[in-house]
Formats: C-alpha cells, sequence, structure tokens
C-alpha cells in the first residue's frame, strides 16, 4: 500500500551533518520529518525510539558516525546493538521492522543526507501508514509495541545490549567465549520472555485474566503462560486477584 508523505523521526548525530545539509529542500518532497539532533546516537533511549512509533511516526531513523568515528568511541556500536534488539521486538509486537533503521555517514565518503532520507522514505512508502499512525489505530498492536516498550526499559534487556561485544570479545573466568551464534540464541529468548512478561503486564492492568485466556490472546501454550506469571509473582509483578469458581484470576501490581 502506498501512500504520499511518511511521517519520519531523525536522530541525528551532532557530529555527523550540518545545519545547511539537514535543511535540504528536496527532503521536504519525500518526506513528513522532523529531526532531532543529539550528541551521539548512542545516547537516545530506545524507549523513546518505541515511544516515537506510538505517538504515531511511520519510521524512525537513526543517523550517526560511521564506525570507527564516534566520538564516544563506541555509542554508534551500542545503536547498532539496541537498533537489533528492537527489530526483534517491533517483530513481536507485529510492526515491521523496517521502520525502523540505522544509518552511518563518514566525511570522507560524502555519503549524502538527502540520499540517506530517500531510500527510508521509499522503503516506508513501500510498507505503507504505520497501523499506529491511522485515525482508528490497531488497539492490539498498541498494546504491543507498549509491552515492547515496557519490557527495553526493563534492566535485564538493556544489560543484555550492553553486554553483547564483551560477553562475545572477551573470555571468562573460566577461559570460556560465549559464540555469536549463542548469544543470538540467548538474545531471542530472552528478548521472547520479555515481551510477554510485559504483554501479559499490560493486558492485566485492564482487568484480572486467567491464565487459560492469556495464553489464548497471547497465541502461546498455559504451561509456559504459567511459568511466566509464577516467575512474575515471585518478583511481586503480579498477584492472585480473586478466583472464579475453581479458576484463579491474575492482576498487575503497579509498584514492582
Ligand atoms: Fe556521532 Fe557517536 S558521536 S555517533
Amino acid at each position: 500500500m502506498s501512500f504520499g508523505k511518511p511521517k519520519i523521526v531523525c536522530f541525528v548525530c551532532n557530529w555527523a551533518f550540518t545545519e545547511q545539509e539537514l535543511a535540504v529542500s528536496r527532503i521536504r518532497k519525500v518526506a513528513d520529518m522532523s529531526v532531532v539532533r543529539v550528541m551521539c546516537v548512542g545516547r537516545i533511549d530506545p524507549v523513546i525510539m518505541l515511544e516515537t512509533f506510538i505517538k504515531g511516526a511511520d519510521g524512525v531513523l537513526l543517523v550517526g558516525c560511521a564506525p570507527p568515528d564516534c566520538h564516544f568511541v563506541e555509542g554508534n556500536v551500542y545503536a547498532e546493538l539496541t537498533v537489533k534488539v528492537l527489530k526483534k521486538l517491533l517483530v513481536l509486537a507485529d510492526l515491521e521492522p523496517e521502520r525502523l533503521e540505522v544509518r552511518w555517514v563518514s566525511p570522507v565518503e560524502e555519503v549524502r543526507f538527502t540520499g540517506i532520507i530517500e531510500d527510508f522514505a521509499k522503503q516506508l512508502k513501500k510498507l505503507g501508514p504505520s497501523p499506529l499512525a491511522k485515525e482508528k489505530y490497531d488497539v492490539n498492536i498498541l498494546e504491543d509495541v507498549s509491552a515492547a516498550k515496557n519490557a527495553v526499559a526493563d534492566f535485564r534487556l538493556r544489560a543484555l545490549i550492553g553486554k553483547e561485544k564483551e560477553l562475545t570479545r572477551s573470555v571468562n573466568a573460566y577461559g570460556e567465549r560465549i559464540s555469536q551464534i549463542e548469544f543470538n540464541a540467548l538474545l531471542d529468548e530472552v528478548v521472547k520472555a520479555e515481551f510477554i512478561r510485559h504483554k501479559i503486564l499490560v493486558l492485566a492492568r485492564k482487568k484480572p485474566f486467567s491464565v487459560r485466556e492469556l495464553a489464548e490472546v497471547l497465541n502461546i501454550k498455559p504451561a509456559v503462560v504459567l511459568r511466566h506469571i509464577l516467575n512474575m509473582r515471585r518478583k511481586g509483578m503480579i498477584a492472585l486477584a480473586n478466583i472464579d469458581g475453581a479458576t484463579p484470576l491474575y492482576e498487575a501490581l503497579e509498584v514492582r
């Protein structure tokens, strides 16, 4: 589905562009673009990136200094790892991962900012408007992206993002190193588990749910939901609200 000008929020590293480059009128012809200048793309909180989708952006683009030129040493590397995790969460939330991209520019390569924006706008036009940008937005996707946002706000995922390089490149106290394949498998597992937990919280804030109801909404086995519920109860994230006949109903606790 094609549409007019996609709404793009572009976070650009302060060191990568001049004012003139950002003001090129050609960009205005292809996209309805908001530019947010940051000191380094590694400083952008992943919660803000997902919040931008909730507010109705069709696409979010990060443009920073090409490695190894980051002024904060590895901010660009961290941004790339963050985007990798966010794309996994977007897939789980049923929002196309191609709506979020990170691009590098290097003064020596003379890559033009306008070209990057034009390519991204083309990519978004192929996808069509975001389901969250429509007047009658999709409530399920909104709940899913909210769960994804809460998952990435949690320290577990952040810790894993920050540790990827260390875990895959250096040996631990036992002289072992985690391979990239092992780390990716671990990351997939943690991303999925955190997403499910936070989706349970989003749902259980609205009303108390049974394990079977949650399993139906989440389209996963009741045994998996039960495992998460037990884990979340131990952590004080969820509590027994009441018992309907013989069925326990669970509600989210606001204070964790
Ligand atoms: Fe430009 Fe880090 S300073 S990406």
